[in-house]
């Protein structure tokens, strides 16, 4: 009988403290009159699942589309609120007042902090004014990189050419994710590691990334486990990367670190010095408060640039490519523009930055609408309500809440994007210049305000100069549309398969 009690006591306390709970959270808490569905608002593990499963880009639609007539913010975890709209935007990333990141952002599972894991604004700022800068800008990176992206470039198209004439469907999406990692270990390294040169993920930093993000995703958004479980010193070292590991981020940040003690080694044995500074260089010159960086955050900002600008880029260029080939009309008036440009002469081999903007206006759209349906970071931006809260969207947030906007979401408003903001349809972006301008207010897709993407410019720059320079060269013809993956708030691209012809360019 003792026994008996016992046993029902063991499972009665827990499923009490359950349902307890539940009510509490739903019924009392004070985001309890935001809308959401009652497992969302009681554990953070359900949006921690169904980001595991890689559902959340769609799960977070639905439910923005579901509580829509409401209007309000929606509430996807206990202490998150989901802000759909675009007009909310300012009002969250450009007030100093909620610049402070959850904890979301920093269980340690992307290494040692760096810039985007910096949590406080203030630490932020100076943080960014010794690492960002205008050397990132377009202007300056048509000085220093352009001739040397034009090389890779050539080179890329060359290598796409022999393929072609294999006659064999090309996995393009992971060609296109191989030529951004290039670019990014040559802004980082001064020398591109040989991802296009050899065709293959070298030093597998492209599966390593893609490794660690189901676990970055899962730790992020189960608060318990992130605030608990990641900050025990007994469990820790067993959970977070480490730059012994031979696979996922652990390898990437030990991959920087060999970076970071050869340039270090260069500079002190031989004098080493650099005309036009690469990334790391610039880290290593960097000031905060008149100190330099320590040797944890220089080999931390060496492993950010590997793991943000490289298959993030590569996703943007996969996706254009797929959204072209699934729809000939676009397709087809991109290659006549493209055409049309080279018939008066105003285009270079390889097509320059400044002449896609000029000549490309139909390539530019069709680029942004690409950017828009298919963000490459659909990540949950985080940013905590200032104390004594806010209004926000015409809705009272209490302070402390979680607040976030979604890349995914918000570039479906069908207020914004009417009448069809599921469609790839780039005459959007060129049908009136206040709309065009009130959709690039709205993109959401490199973040916005002061922690916006330091590489928006790059990215931008990589996909302007390549993708035109591809569709002059061959035709495409779609093979497999493949899938568009979201693990840990980034998307990559599988099986994007095409076959390519080889055309013949002045
Ligand atoms: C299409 C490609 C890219 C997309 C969609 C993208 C997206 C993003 C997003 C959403 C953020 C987070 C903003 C926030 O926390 O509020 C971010 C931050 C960042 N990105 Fe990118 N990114 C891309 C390419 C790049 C490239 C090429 C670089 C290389 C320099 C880069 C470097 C960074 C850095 C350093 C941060 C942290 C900035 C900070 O917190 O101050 N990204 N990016």
């Amino acid at each position: 009988m003792a026994l008996f009690s016992a046993l029902t006591l063991l499972v009665l306390a827990p499923l009490s403290a359950l349902v307890l709970r539940i009510i509490y959270n739903v019924y009392f808490h004070p985001l309890s009159k935001f809308p959401g569905p009652w497992y969302a608002a009681s554990f953070s593990l359900t949006d921690a699942v169904i980001c595991l499963l890689r559902w959340e880009h769609e799960w977070l639609l639905d439910l923005t589309k579901k509580y829509a007539h409401t209007n309000m913010p929606v509430r996807i975890a206990p202490n998150v609120l989901l802000f759909p709209k675009p007009s909310t935007i300012k009002d969250i990333y450009w007030d100093a007042k909620h610049n402070t990141k959850s904890t979301l952002y920093g269980t340690g599972v992307l290494g040692p902090p760096h810039l985007f894991s910096t949590l406080d604004g203030n630490e932020h700022r100076a943080l960014r004014k010794a690492l960002g800068g205008p050397q990132w800008s377009f202007g300056a990176l048509k000085n220093t990189w352009e001739p040397r992206i034009d090389s890779l470039i050539l080179l890329f198209t060359s290598k796409l050419s022999h393929l072609a004439q294999q006659d064999q469907p090309i996995i393009i999406c992971d060609k296109a994710a191989q030529f951004a990692a290039d670019i990014m270990t040559m802004l980082s390294f001064s020398t591109p590691w040989g991802f296009v040169e050899n065709q293959r993920d070298e030093r597998h930093l492209l599966e390593s990334w893609r490794d660690g993000l189901n676990f970055f995703g899962f730790a992020a958004r189960f608060r318990w486990f992130r605030e608990t479980v990641l900050k025990s010193p007994l469990l820790k070292p067993y959970l977070l990367p480490s730059a012994k590991d031979t696979r996922g981020m652990g390898y990437l940040i030990g991959q920087a670190d060999v970076q970071i003690t050869e340039r270090e080694r260069r500079i002190e044995e031989e004098g080493y010095t650099q005309d036009k500074p690469d990334y790391i260089q610039y880290a290593l010159q960097a000031r905060v408060n008149g100190k330099p960086l320590d040797p944890i955050q220089k080999r931390a900002h060496a492993t950010l640039l590997i793991q943000a600008g490289a298959d993030t880029t590569g996703t943007g260029l996969g996706n254009t490519l797929r959204f072209l080939t699934m729809n000939r009309a676009c397709y087809d008036k991109a290659r006549t523009e493209i055409a049309a440009a080279e018939e008066k002469g105003f285009l270079s081999t390889p097509i320059k930055y400044e002449e896609t903007i000029t000549h490309l206006p139909y390539f530019v759209a069709c680029i942004k609408e690409s950017l828009r349906v298919g963000p490459p970071g659909p990540q949950q931006l985080t940013r905590m309500c200032a104390k004594g809260g806010a209004w926000i969207g015409g809705y009272f947030i209490p302070g402390g809440t979680e607040m976030t906007s979604y890349s995914y979401v918000v570039h479906r408003d069908p207020g914004m994007y009417a009448p069809d903001p599921d469609a790839f349809r780039p005459e959007r972006w060129l049908e009136s210049e206040k709309k065009a301008a009130e959709m690039e207010a709205a993109n959401f897709g490199f973040g916005v305000g002061p922690r916006v993407c330091l590489g928006k410019d790059i990215a931008y720059f990589e996909m302007y100069k390549l993708l035109p320079e591809i569709i002059r060269r061959f035709d495409l013809e779609l093979v497999d549309e493949g899938r568009y993956l979201v693990a840990g708030g980034v998307a990559f691209n599988q099986g994007l398969a095409m076959k390519l012809m080889v055309r013949e360019v002045n």
